[in-house]
């Protein structure tokens, strides 16, 4: 769906729905210039609801008028800011998502957002402009794939009417970063009859010859013979073979890739012999959301044309229960040379990224991030909406922690003490695959150390907020698209 910048007066604009977001308004003061300018065209419509308080402007209220006499729109949605100096941008996000998910129910609509001049000093004009393009695309797909009556519909026709100087290119990269975080939330919407390691690595592929991405895929023997042996003892429960997807973005100076982002595409994850409960398997559709967020984060990548060298590399595999599975005792022997006693084969991400890790660190990445939904003790730790960050290295974990202000998505650093990697030890092989109950996303994070080397590295556990368990009016249910912008903007600091 593309999405166009628009300008002229708000009363001109021909569309469905004309959303227009507009601060507080009280009645001693002059209206704000949106409502000032749409007053006019209304005959007084908005004074008069401002002073009866139907129109208060207060963050997240909004108030529709239909079939406006002085009005090209159908619809006028006017959608409240609060103050000028208290919005932020995850605010705004939610306020625009709620609006374009409210137009989006019906077919044919085409929708505009208009955006007022911003006082705010944490983000601007231009960042606001992107937010309205990423939400029109964001909020009119949903996660009813298999609907027979699709429930939410692509608009027609969408634009973005905003004060900002580069509204062309800022409305042109929000739209990219919605369609980015779009693929992202339908592969992992989809169930894994569609989802299995071949047809993600078939999407890969696709979505590379479309965007300008090198794409290569590893399948079994090449896997072998790259010495996977981890990430192939993972697979072999399963009648679906395993993949490795490496996908180059080459926008730097020749030489070594600055930065390799990995992910966890296990396409769904039973837990193996170590069998998940039917509570605890319904959801794990959503356990290759890593592979997906770099997956997605890599068209952008592309398509924005950074100017710096990328990799991107999903561990593709099935975790399934079989009488040639792995089993608890058997010891695998990594690609890093590290050998690992399995002890819970529902600890199978980081046998999978163990492999990957080590291959991004021989292809040189000089820094390394990966994503995974690695474990349910993050999602004790900070809840569902806050993805965990592991390092080795604090400055690249700062530069994480930053990017994802910018990107205005919640990431938290959590400890990697020594003590954690103690409780990995076994007594068979060099480490187990599992430690005790208690600080398992930290245990889970120092076992990924093991295979990167000196190499800086963060590790993002994306188990609570890649995947919302319901409905909210300000976003859907079901895959998020979670840190699709964190890692645009990483790579954009590189540059
Ligand atoms: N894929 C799961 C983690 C997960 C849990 C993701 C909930 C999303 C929501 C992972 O493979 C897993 O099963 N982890 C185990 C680890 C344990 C066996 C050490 C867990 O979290 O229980
Ligand atoms: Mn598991
Ligand atoms: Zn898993």
């Amino acid at each position: 769906m593309d999405i166009n910048s628009t300008t002229g007066p708000l009363a001109e604009i021909t569309a469905d729905w004309l959303i227009v977001g507009h601060f507080t308004v009280d009645s001693s003061n002059p209206l704000p210039p949106p409502l000032a300018e749409l007053d006019a065209a209304l005959d007084g419509t908005i004074t008069r609801l401002a002073a009866s308080g139907d129109l208060t402007g207060k963050l997240a209220t909004s108030h529709l008028l239909a079939d406006v006499p002085g009005l090209a729109a159908n619809r006028l949605l006017l959608v409240g800011l609060g103050h000028t100096n208290e919005l932020d941008s995850r605010h705004l996000e939610k306020v625009l998502v709620a609006a374009t998910r409210r137009a989006s129910k019906s077919a044919s609509v085409s929708a505009t957002i208009a955006l007022p001049e911003l006082g705010s000093e944490s983000f601007g004009n231009s960042e606001a402009a992107s937010l309205a393009a990423m939400a029109l695309q964001v909020g009119c797909v949903g996660q009813a794939l298999y609907h027979t009556d699709p429930s939410r519909y692509a608009f027609s026709a969408a634009s973005v009417h905003s004060p900002a100087d580069d509204a062309v290119d800022a409305v042109v990269r929000g739209s990219v970063l919605g369609e980015a975080i779009n693929l992202t939330r339908e592969l992992v919407n989809r169930g894994p009859m569609d989802v299995y390691p071949e047809s993600f690595a078939d999407r890969a592929a696709a979505a590379a010859a479309e965007f300008g991405l090198d794409c290569e895929v590893l399948d079994e023997n090449r896997l072998q013979e790259e010495r996977m042996d981890s990430l192939l003892a993972v697979a072999r429960g399963s009648v679906k073979p395993p993949r490795v997807v490496v996908l180059r973005h080459n926008g730097g100076p020749e030489g070594a890739p600055a930065l390799a982002i990995v992910g966890k595409g296990v396409t769904f994850d039973s837990g193996g012999l170590s069998l998940k409960t039917s509570e605890g398997m319904k959801t794990m559709k959503c356990d290759m959301a890593g592979a997906a967020t770099m997956l997605g984060a890599m068209t952008a990548i592309a398509r924005l044309g950074l100017p710096v060298n990328v990799i991107g590399l999903a561990g593709l595999v099935e975790n399934m229960p079989d009488a040639d599975a792995f089993k608890l005792g058997d010891v695998l022997t990594a690609r890093n040379g590290t050998t690992i006693e399995v002890l819970n084969t529902d600890a199978e991400g980081r046998l999978v990224l163990a492999d990957v890790l080590a291959y991004a660190v021989d292809l040189k990445a000089e820094r390394l991030i990966d994503l995974a939904t690695l474990t349910g003790a993050c999602v004790v730790a900070l809840g569902e909406e806050i993805t965990g960050v592991f390092s080795n290295c604090p400055q690249w974990s700062h530069a994480l922690e930053q990017a994802a202000k910018q990107a205005g998505e919640l990431a938290w650093p959590m400890p990697m003490h020594d003590l954690f990697g103690d409780l990995i030890k076994s007594d068979v092989a060099d480490i187990k695959n599992v430690g005790p109950r208690w600080g398992g996303s930290v245990t889970a994070a120092k076992f990924l150390e093991r295979f990167v080397d000196k190499t800086p590295w963060v590790h993002l556990d994306i188990a609570g907020p890649s995947f919302a368990s319901s409905n909210k009016p300000h976003r859907e249910g079901g895959a998020t698209g979670c840190m699709v912008r964190t890692l645009v903007a990483a790579a954009e600091n590189l540059a």
